[in-house]
């Protein structure tokens, strides 16, 4: 599910006069209270400590979703699994949720095909004879991007087998064999791949150091990290609790770490990955982009292993 700075707001109580007296359970009140004051300090700015990696981001479908034919029965396997909380065209007309959610499907599916096409260049490597690893998949579908790219072979995996029902069904709808699925939780993963996708995942774990470290052992080439970052200009994490563990895109625990944008520098650094990018998009004059990433609330960062670029990097 996709969050935010913004979304701490919902913890904030209509009157909060000062910090004297306030529960453990306005925790989240305080931060706000405490941004604010950064804010205020003209320090709650989104830095860009990264050179950028400029991506073709247009409005228009993604041609993985112009893949999926109409056939008797979708519409009913599609209701049988919500909620999807995905928006995802499977056929002409028929989609997996509402308008607004499809924009942000589309924004990120051509921000991260972006990417790895961009960042398979800059290795003098094509999908083909290459593969990629989907840590959290959820529903696939970035999995079945990466196969439409045409890696030799995806594995993408989730915690939850009711998220791999989705896949399996979006496979099929877009006939793409190259991608399969399986239930794991990511900390048992022991394989490598060229390319690793850790998509939604890092503001859902408990651990991300090991986490992170985790997604570099198993990256040969590159690996690309799309999460919410916190803009406070600290190397922290925010502590985020009270989650719901039944919701299919939520995490493993009750609590969460989030990474301010800095942490998230200094764990991929940490971790091992060198020449770290950050992902943005072409400008486009025509409107706005994405709530989420416009704001910095969201970012796209890929790292490199060392020796895999063999192209001159800017900046
Ligand atoms: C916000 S969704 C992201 C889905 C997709 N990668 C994307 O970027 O749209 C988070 C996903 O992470 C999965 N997940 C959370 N913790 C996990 C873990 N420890 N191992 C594997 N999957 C996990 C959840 O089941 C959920 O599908």
């Amino acid at each position: 599910m996709e969050q935010s700075d913004s979304n701490l707001a919902k913890e904030k109580p209509a009157d909060v006069p000062n910090t004297e007296g306030m529960s453990l359970g306005q925790s989240g009140a305080r931060y706000n209270q405490w941004l604010g004051k950064l804010r205020e300090a003209g320090i709650l700015k989104a830095e860009r400590l990264l050179p950028e990696m400029r991506v073709p981001v247009p409005t228009a479908l993604p041609s993985l979703m112009g893949r999926g034919a109409a056939r008797e029965g979708l519409v009913q396997e599609i209701k049988a699994l919500q909620p999807w909380g995905y928006s995802i065209q499977l056929a002409p007309g028929v989609l997996t949720g509402g308008a607004e959610a499809l924009e942000r499907t589309v924004y990120r599916s051509h921000l991260i095909s972006g990417a790895i096409r961009e960042g398979l260049r800059l290795c003098g490597r094509t999908p083909q004879g290459a593969t990629a690893v989907d840590f959290a998949c959820n529903h696939g579908y970035f999995s079945l991007l990466a196969a439409e790219l045409g890696f030799d072979a995806v594995r993408g995996f989730d915690l939850r087998e009711v998220n791999l029902r989705k896949a399996r069904l979006l496979a099929d709808q877009f006939d793409l064999a190259s991608a399969t699925f399986e239930q794991r939780d990511v900390y048992t993963y022991e394989g490598q791949a060229d390319v690793v996708l850790n998509l939604g995942l890092l503001y859902h774990v408990t651990d991300p150091v090991r986490l992170m470290e985790l997604s570099f052992a198993a990256t040969s080439t590159f690996c690309i990290v799309d999460t919410i970052t916190y803009k406070s200009p600290v190397s922290a994490f925010i502590l985020r609790t009270n989650k719901d563990q039944s919701h299919h895109a939520e995490g493993a625990y009750n609590a969460e770490l989030h990474p301010t944008y800095r942490a998230l520098i200094d764990l991929m650094h940490a971790a091992g990955f060198v020449d770290l990018m950050e992902v943005v998009p072409e400008a486009r004059p025509d409107r706005a982009c994405h709530p989420l990433y416009d704001k910095s609330d969201r970012r796209c960062l890929i790292g490199f292993r060392p020796g895999a670029v063999v192209e001159r990097l800017p900046g």
